[in-house]
């Protein structure tokens, strides 16, 4: 069984859903996507790219769809729940409005569910490469939403834009809203990014986080505190922060005693799935059985949803490792 906590929406888009919105909006797909593969050679070019897949979602029914057809698959692989990242900046930027962004999004979690079973929330995120302004736009947007699905607060995007300080005030009004706070840190830039973000914002989860193991002091602080890291092993070797599995830090951060699960974060962009990502924890990072159950608990623990739906996902988690404790992770 698996549970994700940290998957951006647009960046859930297989390329074959692309090519079929580009076709259905006469875009020329060939500038950012190539045999089935996106096309990006480093961290600005995969922001850039990103942003030009999610152009091709135009409508409050393209976004349903695009959360379904990934929900559905997840729910495939054997997967009870899903947060799932939006950006309101990018239903605005294509003239959808926020509005309907978000009830197309919701459309499809309600959708999903109603086929499949699977949970999802909603963590609306401000891009930190459209500017403070723009941060503090999604915040207030979030902590206006009445979408009883909305339940989280992020920063994504140009991780070595500013510094967070210039974004702390968004954070203090999607807390003060009683939104779950995380943010991504600790990704491209090094241990200061997420020494700022336990500083300025105090959340309760990091987006990736992974570049704490270089300040090992900063790795007993993420112990103390209990702060969870939404670790995306592929996204991470895929943008070549580690030049392969064997370099990546997971293993050492949850010896360290941190909080850690597993993440897909942009899937298709990184030829990845989350079914993937809980392979190769098995196979090639080499965690037992036990030790990927307990990543997905982790993330169930740290999942900002309310207690009864913590407490339903628990118990199914704990029932399937009951049942089958060799297969708990299976599809
Ligand atoms: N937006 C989508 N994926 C991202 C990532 N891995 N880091 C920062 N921003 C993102
Ligand atoms: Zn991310």
């Amino acid at each position: 069984m698996k549970a994700e906590i940290h998957c951006h929406i647009e960046g859930a888009a297989a390329p074959a859903l692309a090519l079929q919105q580009a076709r259905k909006y006469g875009v020329d797909a060939s500038t950012f996507l190539s045999d089935s593969r996106y096309l990006w050679s480093d961290f600005s070019e995969f922001l850039v790219c990103y942003d030009r897949v999610a152009a091709l979602f135009r409508t409050d029914a393209d976004y349903a769809l695009l959360t379904e057809t990934y929900l559905t698959e997840l729910a495939a692989a054997n997967t009870i729940y899903s947060e799932i990242i939006v950006s309101p900046d990018h239903g605005d930027r294509i003239g959808l409005g926020a509005d309907a962004y978000l009830s197309g999004i919701s459309e499809g979690i309600h959708n999903a569910r109603d086929k499949t079973g699977i949970e999802a929330r909603i963590i609306v995120t401000g891009e930190r490469h459209f500017g403070p302004d723009s941060v503090i736009a999604a915040a207030d947007y979030a902590a206006r939403s009445s979408n009883p699905l909305v339940t989280g607060f992020n920063m994504a995007g140009e991780e070595r834009m500013g510094r967070v300080a210039d974004y702390a005030r968004a954070f203090d009004i999607a807390r003060d809203a009683g939104l779950g706070l995380t943010i991504h840190a600790g990704e491209v830039c090094g241990p200061f990014s997420v020494t700022d973000a336990l500083d300025l914002v105090r959340p309760s989860r990091i987006g990736h986080g992974v570049r704490a193991i270089e300040d090992m002091d900063l790795v007993a602080r993420l112990a103390d505190l209990g702060t969870v890291l939404e670790v995306c092993p592929g996204s991470n070797v895929a943008l070549q922060v580690y030049p392969d599995f064997d370099h990546h830090p997971l293993r050492r951060l949850k010896e360290a005693g941190v909080r850690v699960c597993l993440n897909s974060d942009d899937p298709p962009f990184f030829r990845t799935s989350l079914e993937r990502e809980y392979r190769i924890a098995a196979e090639v990072m080499g965690f037992s059985e036990a030790e990927i159950t307990g990543m997905t608990r982790t993330a169930v623990e740290a999942a900002f949803v309310d207690e009864d739906t913590r407490s339903r996902l628990l118990a199914q988690l704990d029932g399937a490792a009951a049942l089958s404790p060799n297969q708990a992770n299976s599809a």
